[in-house]
């Protein structure tokens, strides 16, 4: 993990000032443990070599993110989501404020050992198999063999990747390769898993199951914290997410009832002749009410798109007669 700091040569991090390790290293007294990840004021200012402010990443970000959600950091490039994500690993310091996890702070790192991290690059050894890098990453948190091993075993089925588990991650497609880096995330068994941007570079397939294999682990009971900048894939697995822009906390609530539209009404029927739906436009005008629209609702792009992979794989040559031949 330390790999992710040496990348930024360029840039010396703020390291912990003197006579601040001792408060660092203090836990919580009011650690509330539904409460997993809480962050007061975090800020973060990227340097440069000559401790010149350069960017200011992170703005006074407050936060919490309660036991048994996926909680996700929704904001275009740029806007201080891997940031956080690396400020609640303790692989970055803040410049003010603090992050707790667990009721710990931030910085102390045997937190992590809770922690299942999905970074946004993959930094895996490619010349091993998927096999050889989870038994790796077993050996690193001191899984005695025979638990390694059914443990390798499992998480390979459970990403999907039995048919290729002895291939080296070099031959691998970029699907493949987060597959198998959230496999290697959940080695240790966290209970918190941090994913940034999980679903990048997959298809339309792909993000679909990963999404789902996100949606499982919450059953399983984890807390998991992702980031992206893709609306849909936050819009479709988060229960509460929050919206940063340009380092600023701008929108942070639950994903239904921020899209809600609270002074419109959706009535769906099905089979309704068009004599009916003059009546209700009839009843709605006299109670005052104005119709936006009647008319077909509309899927998503990507509920459509798999729907057709789904009819073409059960009806191979077929076309779909969704489909218009315009
Ligand atoms: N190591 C670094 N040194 C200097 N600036 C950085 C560094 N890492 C990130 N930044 C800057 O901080 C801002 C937030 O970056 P980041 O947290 O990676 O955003 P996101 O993950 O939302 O795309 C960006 O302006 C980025 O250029
Ligand atoms: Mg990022």
């Amino acid at each position: 993990m330390s790999t992710e700091n040496a990348s930024a040569s360029s840039v010396v991090e703020d390291s912990a000032a003197p006579g601040q390790a001792t408060r660092l290293e203090q836990t919580n007294p009011d650690y509330d443990p539904n409460v997993v990840v809480e962050t007061q004021n975090l800020t973060k200012i990227y340097r440069d070599f000559w401790g010149r402010q350069k960017v200011r990443a992170l703005n006074a970000l407050d936060l919490e993110v309660r036991k048994g959600e996926i909680f996700g950091l929704l904001g275009p490039n740029g806007s201080g989501k891997s940031t956080t994500i690396k400020l609640l690993l303790g692989l970055l310091f803040p410049t003010s404020g603090r992050a707790l996890v667990f009721g710990k702070n931030a910085t102390e790192v045997t937190k992590n050992e809770r922690i299942g991290y999905l970074p946004e690059e993959s930094y895996l050894y490619k010349f091993l198999t998927a096999e050889e890098t989870l038994d790796f990453y077993g050996r690193l948190f001191d899984m005695p063999a025979a638990v390694r091993k059914e443990r390798v075993e499992s998480l390979i089925e459970q990403v999907g990747l039995t048919w290729a588990k002895r291939r080296q991650l070099k031959e691998y497609s970029k699907g493949m390769t987060r597959r198998i880096g959230l496999a290697q995330a959940l080695i240790n068994d966290p209970e918190l898993i941090l994913l940034d941007e999980p679903t990048s570079g997959l298809d339309p397939l792909g993000t679909r199951e990963m999404k789902d294999m996100i949606l499982k682990l919450r059953d399983q009971g984890k807390t998991i914290i992702m980031c992206s900048h893709l609306l849909a894939d936050v819009q479709d697995v988060c229960d509460r997410i929050a919206v940063l822009y340009q380092g600023d906390l701008k929108e942070l609530g639950r994903v239904d009832s921020l899209l809600q539209v609270s002074d419109e009404t959706q009535i769906r029927a099905k089979n309704l002749p068009d004599a009916a739906a003059e009546e209700i436009r009839a009843v709605i005008a006299k109670h005052g009410g104005e119709v936006l629209s009647v008319d077909n609702p509309r899927t998503t792009l990507e509920e459509l798109f798999l729907d057709i992979v789904r009819e073409s794989q059960a009806r191979p040559g077929h076309r779909s007669s969704g489909v218009d031949s315009n």
